[in-house]
């Protein structure tokens, strides 16, 4: 972080909202109300970028602040290389040019759950802990971040393994709108939470699960009906991880 950046804009685009907020970055916290506008339908590259024009707008931001903007695909060298949730324009897409042409500013750009994952190394559940962290995000989809001793592997997509002799992947059968869709009660969607983390455990032997998605705020409902060798916490932001995240990026 340079000595002017202590704060700095975070925007977490998501398959269901777009969310920001301004960060303070040595606490780690949101300093501002937290702007939501609704994923406008089809997600093309287009109306993301107005939906995200309007949140930065009604937040107020300095217009020098650093921005980082986090987005649900897989992000490499400034390109979006997927689109599970969005529409598949952004594949092989320039998004982090389009984002600055558009909105007239240098932004730093990343994949949501990678950004939620460096909000809870920084500042969170994961902060000061050894070892191998596997963050998820609950969603619209299941984001993954892998972070060994505090540094991240990005761009993981652990969200799209599949289950044998199964054509969907974990997205779609454990993520928290595949509960809502189907109208899971917990005890069932914590079976098949159940099969998504035992198999990550297998594949991986971490030292800890963060679970952080809107979902995690009612982490006491699902997460005790788990049983796992490998800890299993709430994500300490909540579904602030991905603005924090994004914003802690920009202000490096
Ligand atoms: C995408 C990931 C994203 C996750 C959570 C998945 O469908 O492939 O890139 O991190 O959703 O938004």
């Amino acid at each position: 972080m340079t000595g002017a950046s202590t704060h700095a804009v975070g925007i977490d685009i998501g398959g269901t909202g777009i969310k920001g907020g301004i960060v303070d970055l040595r606490q780690g916290a949101l300093v501002s109300d937290r702007m939501k506008v609704a994923t406008p339908q089809g997600a093309k590259p287009k109306d993301v970028l107005a939906a995200v024009e309007e949140v930065l707008h009604r937040l107020e931001a300095e217009p020098g602040m650093p921005l980082g903007v986090a987005f649900p695909a897989i992000v490499k060298n400034g390109h979006t290389l997927s689109a599970a949730n969005v529409s598949d324009k952004w594949i092989g897409f320039p998004a982090e040019e389009f984002f600055e042409d558009g909105l007239g500013r240098d932004i730093h750009f990343a994949n949501d759950a990678d950004v939620a994952g460096v909000a809870e190394v920084r500042y969170g559940a994961a902060k000061d802990r050894a070892g191998l962290t596997i963050l998820t995000t609950l969603g619209t989809g299941i984001g993954s971040a892998v972070i060994m001793d505090g540094t991240l592997l990005p761009n993981t997509e652990l969200g799209h393994l599949h289950r044998a002799k199964h054509s969907k992947d974990a997205e779609a059968y454990a993520a928290y709108s595949a509960m809502e869709r189907e109208e899971l009660s917990w005890e069932k969607w914590a079976k098949r939470l159940q099969w998504y983390y035992s198999h990550l455990e297998f594949l991986f032997t971490p030292d800890l699960f963060v679970v952080g998605g809107g979902v995690s705020k009612h982490s006491d409902k699902f997460l005790p009906l788990l049983e796992l060798n490998t800890p299993i916490v709430p994500a300490v932001h909540r579904n602030n991880a991905g603005i924090i995240g994004a914003a802690a990026l920009a202000g490096d």
